[in-house]
């Protein structure tokens, strides 16, 4: 899956935009894509009045929304038709599930939600939680909350995380194992890369239960079933035994779950961790930053950090490897 990152749009556009004011154009683009504007268009010459009826906008303003879209070259408009240019076909159509629009698109307001109080934030020391005055849920509650969230975000994480599936299956020497359990496995798409490239190897893929619904059509439409099951359960309150290989994939490693997967690992057993990491110094990368700004507590961990972890765990022979950007690869075994 491709980001729509601004080094997609052309320079006579990019000219336009001011970083004090860019949050005014990133909001019409975040609603035309939250709205589904950019599907209405696809492939289809409409009208103010069809746009209208098609995406319940009833607003004078909408002729205006459209007019900036337009400026971003990101629909195009002939007499009195709109329509997309091929960009916003491309990164908001046809390189993104509709569930990446959905999920995505809603996690987008609640960071600016979080933004409109950075100032009070810095200047207080104020969590946005009690400047905003809302009550605000982590993505897991909200999907045991909401199996629609549940379903979009595994299914989204599916194609965003396919990437680091291919690599990590590039990566990791499997011989000499046999049973997987992916904690935290989301839509098994990190099982589903390992058990293609390793013929003698079975995965278990343990999430929450609203995500291991759609795991299972996942892995089913993958005609892996055979070898790959899946677990519903909490790893926070219990990580079962019987495995040679736990993989925690952009899944929670902190310390005490280390320890506890040290504990259920078979003995001669490999932990392997995917995850992005800080620079050393905590500058980079940008995003995580952007992430840490939001956070109502501190979480950056650089590499060196989660080898140390790892260490503190038990595990020994702790390798890394970079897959790509800031996400690493890490092993360790229990001797
Ligand atoms: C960012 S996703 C990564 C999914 C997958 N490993 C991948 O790389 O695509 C983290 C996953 O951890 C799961 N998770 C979070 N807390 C959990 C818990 N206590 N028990 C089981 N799974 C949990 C979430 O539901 C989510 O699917």
């Amino acid at each position: 899956m491709i980001e729509m990152t601004l080094d997609k749009l052309p320079r006579k556009v990019l000219a336009r935009i001011d970083l004090q004011t860019a949050f005014m154009v990133s909001q019409c683009v975040l609603v035309a894509e939250n709205i589904g504007l950019f599907r209405i268009l696809e492939d289809k010459s409409l009208t103010l009045s069809v746009i209208r009826r098609k995406t319940g906008i009833r607003s004078w303003k909408l002729e205006s929304f459209l007019a900036v879209l337009g400026v971003l070259g990101l629909v195009v408009r002939r007499g009195d038709t709109y329509n997309n240019s091929r960009l916003a076909s491309k990164y908001y159509v046809k390189e993104r599930p509709i569930e990446w629009t959905r999920f995505y698109s809603e996690t987008c307001f609640l960071d600016y939600a979080d933004y409109s109080v950075l100032k009070e934030t810095l200047l207080t020391g104020k969590s946005n939680i009690e400047l905003l005055g809302i009550k605000r849920e982590g993505y897991v509650e909200y999907m045991r909350r909401d199996k629609h969230a549940a379903h979009d975000f595994t299914r989204m994480l599916y194609h965003d995380h396919l990437r680091d599936a291919e690599l990590l299956s590039k990566n990791l020497d499997l011989t000499g194992y046999n049973n997987i359990l992916d904690l935290g496995g989301g839509s098994g798409v990190m099982s589903i890369a390992l058990v293609r490239k390793y013929k003698f190897v079975k995965a278990c893929v343990l999430d929450i239960e609203p995500v291991i619904k759609v795991t299972k059509k996942i892995i089913k439409e993958h005609g892996l079933t055979k070898r790959i099951t899946t677990l519903a359960g909490d790893m926070h309150k219990h990580i079962p035994e019987g495995y040679d290989v736990i993989m925690l994939c952009d899944a929670d490693s902190s310390k005490d779950t280390l320890k506890n997967v040290y504990q259920s690992l078979d003995t001669g057993g490999m932990v392997v961790i995917v995850d992005n990491f800080s620079s050393e110094d905590l500058t980079k990368p940008l995003f995580r930053l952007l992430w840490q700004l939001r956070s109502n507590s501190p979480w950056l961990m650089t590499l060196k950090q989660a080898k140390e972890q790892l260490q503190e765990a038990g595990f020994r022979s702790i390798r890394q490897k970079k897959l790509y950007g800031c996400t690493w690869m890490l092993t360790g075994l229990k001797r």
